[in-house]
């Protein structure tokens, strides 16, 4: 019997397959090789597979999608796409949601916004010998040709006019970067111009190499900081300096070396040299701005916790031996306070919460989770120590989102269904797994408000020390079980109470309720790929229609590649961050109350 073939298009993927008809979108999904989240296998149990088919014919709804569903969302093509059989060709949207967690990280964050008029522009420029030696009777030294030239060497840059002359001088003919009217560097003739923008992590940094004549991402690179070997936490770190006495210094270069590295791999990639990389971005919390430019830290270990400048800087890339032009500069933008730094500012910048007219709450979730809440024309912001237990960090079984993590669990009592990174046996849980599987006990009530089991056969599995087992070891891949342990709830309910304990804080500072907000923005690695409705269900974010939250991915590093090529960027960030009001949390009359209140579970199943 012949199959026939129709074509699938998976957006915004960018992928297209031919499928049999008959076949369901699930299954012509993965043999595209895109990773649809299917925890139950396609049984149409877990409703992970949600996709919303924008062109094609479509068949009705069966009774679990119309029980998923709204009316609107099924006229709108919302699907199961284990549910749904192939009949023609189609266009179907996979949202980040419904996609496991390499493939997310991938396709999320939002969409480049480069298109922001660029801060320069380049001025080509040709130099001849001979109108030299006419004016000057020799060819030595060129007269001085910029006398009669539009634009001036910005007197500032040591050792640019000393270096235009001499590139003159051999090569004759240069590309001039102009900023206003003032020249701030140079490549040669076909030389390409880049930029270099930076999101400085506690835990992870981020490079961007930016084309900045096509305003694109030419290559990314990543890797950990390796500040983490002087301490986990921005305060282990700041110890270390006060320790220390060549603490600080040493802590500058070991993440310059590092940036050095990530340079390099890029330029490899583009096949370009240092000095083309004419100016930088970087944008960090606080503490990492501070150890990075050589501003004291110690005051921010101590109440009230006071940056030691808040306002924009320039350092020159060769000061502190950034392995981009020695001419370049690297523009590091306000910070908030001592915990909401440069890198918030980036996030709102690039997220544009600031400039919305409805009420907007944008979190950044990390170590430290910046909060900012916009309402009225008014942004308040603030930061809450949420630890790294969403990184997997601290967590009996936790790994980092890599190949073997179970990245989602749905429970039916206590039948546990999960589906891992790679889809490999199981070694580890990462953060929305075990966001997944404290949300699925508390739904299916094994576990109370205060996070104590309720159930007891699989938890005596170990008389000394409580703990839910999700995997076997027979089913693992690394040959013991997978199990959640008391002391795992125990960090997730700090995690989320911390979080918690901002929002509702900063919801009371503003006046309003979380009803009243009308967008969540929900930025940083680990908040791209949660389930909105598991941290809903813990009591992490508010009880809302999950269409509320937007899932934005790494938007601090957008932020710097806008800083990177727009002063128009650069005053709005410079804005928003005098405009902001910092509340602390810690200050504020019944922080104590608020926050044990949030040390519990909300009783009731929210969605
Ligand atoms: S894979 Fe479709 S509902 Fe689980």
């Amino acid at each position: 019997m012949s199959t026939n073939f129709v074509t699938i298009d998976f957006e915004p993927i960018g992928k297209r397959v031919d499928a049999g008809v008959g076949s369901s979108i699930l299954e012509a999904a993965h043999s595209a090789g895109i990773d649809l989240t299917a925890v139950c296998g396609g049984a149409g149990t877990c409703l992970q597979c949600q996709v919303q088919v924008i062109a094609g014919q479509l068949a009705l709804p069966n009774s679990v999608e119309k029980s998923v569903f709204s009316d609107a969302m099924i006229q709108e093509g919302w699907r199961l796409a284990c549910q749904t059989a192939i009949h023609s060709s189609m266009k179907v949207h996979i949202p980040s949601d419904s996609l496991t967690t390499p493939q997310r990280l991938q396709v999320e964050g939002i969409a480049e916004t480069l298109g922001a008029p660029s801060r320069f522009h380049i001025q080509e420029f040709s130099y001849r010998h001979d109108e030299n030696k006419q004016a000057n009777g020799n060819d030595s030294a060129p007269y001085d040709i910029f006398n009669n030239f539009p634009y001036r060497i910005n007197p500032e840059q040591k050792g640019l006019r000393e270096s235009l002359e001499k590139a003159i001088l051999s090569a004759g003919n240069l590309r001039l970067i102009v900023h206003q009217d003032q020249i701030l560097n140079f490549v040669l003739q076909k030389e390409r111009v880049y930029g270099l923008a930076v999101d400085l992590g506690t835990t992870k940094i981020a490079a961007f190499l930016v084309d900045l004549e096509l305003n694109q991402v030419a290559a990314k690179a990543s890797a950990s900081n390796p500040q983490i070997h002087y301490g986990e936490d921005i305060i282990s770190r700041i110890l270390y300096c006060m320790d220390h006495p060549d603490g600080q210094e040493l802590m500058q270069k070991i993440v310059v070396d590092t940036l050095n590295q990530l340079i390099q791999q890029m330029l490899v990639e583009v096949k370009a040299n240092a000095r083309q990389i004419i100016e930088a971005a970087l944008v960090g919390n606080t503490a990492m701005h501070h150890l990075f430019s050589g501003l004291p830290v110690k005051q921010l270990g101590l109440a009230p916790y006071l940056p030691a400048s808040v306002t924009a800087m320039e350092i020159v890339a060769g000061d502190i031996g950034l392995g981009i032009s020695p001419f370049g500069r690297i523009y590091l933008p306000e910070n908030i306070a001592g915990y909401v730094g440069g890198d918030h500012v980036a996030m709102m910048l690039a997220t544009q919460a600031a400039q919305r007219k409805d009420t907007v709450l944008a979190i950044d979730i990390g170590t430290n989770t910046e909060i900012s809440l916009v309402h009225e024309g008014q942004i308040f912001s603030c930061s809450c120590a949420s630890g790294p237990a969403f990184e997997g960090a601290h967590i009996k079984e936790g790994m980092r989102a890599a190949e073997g993590a179970i990245e989602r669990i749905r429970m039916d009592g206590e039948h546990v269904a999960y589906q891992t990174i790679g889809n490999v046996p199981p070694i580890g849980i990462c953060g929305s797994g075990i966001l997944d599987a404290i949300a699925e006990l508390v739904r299916n009530h094994l576990l109370d408000k205060r996070g104590n089991f309720t159930a007891l056969q699989n938890i005596e599995r170990n008389s000394h020390v409580k703990e839910f087992e999700l995997v076997p070891a027979q089913k693992s891949g690394s040959n013991h079980a997978i199990v959640i342990t008391k002391r795992d709830i125990n960090e997730i309910l700090l995690a989320k109470a911390a979080i918690q304990t901002g929002i509702e804080i900063l919801l009371k500072t503003a006046g309003i309720c979380s009803n009243d907000l009308d967008q969540v923005i929900i930025a940083g690695a680990f908040g791209t790929y949660l389930t909105i409705s598991s941290a809903i269900q813990i009591g992490m974010f508010p009880n809302l229609p999950v269409s509320r939250f937007q899932q934005v991915g790494n938007a601090a590093g957008t932020g710097a590649r806008m800083l990177l090529v727009s002063d128009e960027v650069r005053s709005q960030g410079t804005q928003l961050a005098g405009q902001t009001k910092y509340v602390e949390l810690t200050l504020y009359p019944n922080f104590q109350e608020i926050y044990l209140n949030s040390l519990k579970f909300p009783s009731e199943e929210k969605q």
